[in-house]
């Protein structure tokens, strides 16, 4: 076969990006390139089942991949792999490897080996006992290839067992990456010009309190990741409120790198349902990290996550969330319907809300959100800031004229920004100072300031 084609088609979290996105430069040292999915002799679905419809999405895109590539070999990783295991590829005949989240590092070379014996099946779906490492493959492609937004994983798994959650089932127990082989891979990418690292778990504060931890904590690597020379902004994602130690929140005050931008999942504004879900902190302690870390950082920017219509929630624990987007002040926030998950204790639970309830508060939150984020947006007209360059502006790619290019990229609050700049200034990599102009719905608009010092 002359070189092989790879396709990666993508659902799920930041660490499942995360996860394909090493597939993808795995798959390319194995002397694979990358190509439309009905060029492709493999295809990568990497899925998630933390919500009904994600997991429907996954049988309609093993349909969909059969109808435009039916010659293809087909892997399906992630968490409906886990939780459906081989039954897939007993629905799906084109279905030839399955790996759930620990097997994911074996899926490059399970699909060399596909490719090379017909008929054979795979399937990687155990748990392991230490965090699966891998070889981040970054080194061969240095060089003019930037990267200027990077993500490493700290953690795989989760033990916490929130009532409606399926993460610890399909990601397993929690387990540790030793820190040096972060560092080592914060370093790599900090060599292919990242200059914007989020370290990613699903519980990140307790990061090194397993058996898979060297004795650095969570704060402890923040200080040791924030040290690398080079690195300028660092995030992470995502902490749990009830494990966020004071030495953490400190860390906003100690660490310019820290981005004064957090995710913090609240999940309700009532405590009688956070009590039901079993998240282990009310909306007190809640309230109490905000300040801590407003304290911190007082310009930080919090965003969270909200559910909606969790069995038996009553109107009034409905109106304590909507109290609780104003009470915490989130600049942004997604929130979901509840949806029922096997084998979590919620799914057992009475006084389910119906689809059609759900919905009307789903629409009463989102109104509310909708409004905040636009005020977040509009008060940031009139500021300065800076841009990390990630690349030409999908709206104006191929299309600017021959003096100006839109670029877009992000702030250290995590906005999205359009800036217009003269033609062959920009790369990617780049941080621009900005003021700016206007405000969308989604993104800012922005001009350099001063000499715009540092474009090329
Ligand atoms: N580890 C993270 C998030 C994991 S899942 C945390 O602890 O916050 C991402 C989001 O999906 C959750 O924050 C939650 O808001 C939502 N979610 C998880 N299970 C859900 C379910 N059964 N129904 C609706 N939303 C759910
Ligand atoms: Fe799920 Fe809770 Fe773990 Fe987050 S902390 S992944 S919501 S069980
Ligand atoms: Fe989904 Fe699994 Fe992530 S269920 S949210 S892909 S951990």
């Amino acid at each position: 076969m002359s070189q092989p084609g790879f396709h990666c088609l993508t659902f799920g979290c930041q660490m499942n990006v995360n996860d394909s996105r090493w597939v993808a430069r795995a798959l390319v040292r194995r002397g694979f390139a990358e190509c439309p999915l009905e060029k492709a002799d493999v295809v990568f679905l990497n899925t998630c089942s933390v919500r009904e419809k994600p997991e429907l999405k996954v049988h309609s895109a093993l349909g969909r991949i059969r109808q435009i590539n039916p010659r293809a070999v087909v892997g399906v990783g992630g968490c409906v792999a886990q939780q459906l295991g081989e039954d897939l590829m007993k629905r799906h005949a084109q279905v030839r490897l399955v790996a759930g989240s620990d097997g994911i590092v074996h899926v490059p070379d399970a699909f060399v080996r596909l490719l090379e014996e017909e008929g054979l099946r795979l399937s990687y779906l155990d748990f392991t006992a230490g965090y699966p490492d891998r070889d981040p493959c970054l080194d061969e492609e240095a060089g003019d290839d930037v990267t200027p937004v990077a993500f490493v994983n700290i953690m795989q798994g989760c033990d916490n067992f929130c009532a409606y959650c399926i993460v610890p089932f399909t990601r397993g127990p929690r387990k540790s990456r030793p820190s040096s082989a972060i560092l080592d891979e914060c370093r790599a990418w900090l060599a292919r010009g990242a200059g914007d690292i989020t370290l990613l778990g699903q519980n990140v504060n307790v990061f090194g309190c397993d058996d898979g931890g060297d004795g650095t904590t969570f704060p402890e690597l923040l200080r040791k990741v924030a040290a690398l020379p080079g690195l300028e902004r660092l995030r992470f994602v995502t902490p749990h409120p009830r494990d966020f130690s004071e030495e953490t929140v400190a860390a906003f005050a100690e660490l310019p790198q820290l981005c004064p931008r957090l995710h913090l999942p609240l999940q309700s504004g009532s405590d009688s349902v956070l009590a039901r879900m079993g998240r282990g902190y009310d909306m007190a302690r809640y309230l109490d990290l905000v300040s801590g870390l407003r304290r911190a950082r007082p310009d930080m920017a919090l965003s969270t996550d909200l559910i909606v219509g969790f069995p038996g929630e009553t109107e009034k624990e409905f109106e304590d969330t909507l109290r609780a987007v104003d009470a915490a002040g989130f600049m942004a926030s997604f929130s979901f319907c509840y949806s029922d998950r096997p084998g979590t204790r919620a799914s057992s639970m009475p006084f389910k809300i119906p689809r059609e309830e759900q919905l009307k508060r789903l629409e009463r939150l989102q109104s509310l959100q909708n409004d905040r984020a636009e005020a977040w947006l509009a008060g940031r007209v009139g500021m300065e800031s800076s841009v990390l360059l990630e690349g030409r502006s999908r709206r104006e790619a191929g299309e600017s004229d021959d003096a100006a290019e839109t670029w877009q990229g992000h702030d250290p609050w995590g906005d999205t920004v359009n800036l217009v700049l003269p033609a062959g200034t920009g790369r990617p990599g780049l941080f621009v100072p900005v003021r700016f102009t206007a405000a969308g719905k989604h993104s800012l608009m922005a001009e350099v300031t001063g000499s715009g010092a540092g474009l090329a």
